[in-house]
């Protein structure tokens, strides 16, 4: 499939947008700084793979928001347990399901599993890996293109 490209110039912060690529959806989130530091102190404990050592992503995917700008979160939005689609909850309060200390991220209404806001999946849930990151880069400060 050929690459897809975004204009995120109008993608106000806290929140996301979706494009489709390869008949998949992907999401791109502009993170706030408090979302962003609400996600990097959040305890690597209750992450199942923290470092996304057992995840795909691109190797210049990096740091624990894994991306290339933290800001910018670029996420296949499909469920890592068996592809139906997490829902955005980026609010720690707003989630609904019940989760203790939730900083905000992704929930799967399938079978309940949980993810941050760098897609990062929690542990006791039944996905196995993070929320995979798609190939991009940015055209300029404003374009992304994915694939
Ligand atoms: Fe998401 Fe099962 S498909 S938890």
């Amino acid at each position: 499939g050929a690459p897809v490209k975004a204009d995120i110039s109008k993608l106000a912060p806290g929140q996301r947008m979706t494009v489709e690529w390869r008949g998949r959806p992907v999401w791109i989130i502009n993170r706030t700084p408090e979302m962003i530091e609400r996600t990097e102190s959040f305890t690597a404990g209750r992450l199942a793979d923290p470092d996304s050592q057992a995840s795909l992503q691109p190797a210049y995917s990096t740091g624990q928001m894994r991306s290339i700008r933290p800001e910018i979160g670029v996420l296949i939005g499909i469920c890592t347990h068996l592809g139906c689609s997490p829902v955005y909850r980026p609010e720690p309060d707003a989630t609904g399901v019940g989760v203790d200390d939730w900083p905000g991220g992704f929930f799967c209404p399938c079978h309940g599993s949980r993810f941050d806001l760098a897609g990062r999946v929690f542990s006791n849930v039944p996905a196995p890996t993070n929320l995979e990151v798609p190939p991009y880069r940015f055209e300029n400060d404003n374009i992304i293109v994915v694939g």
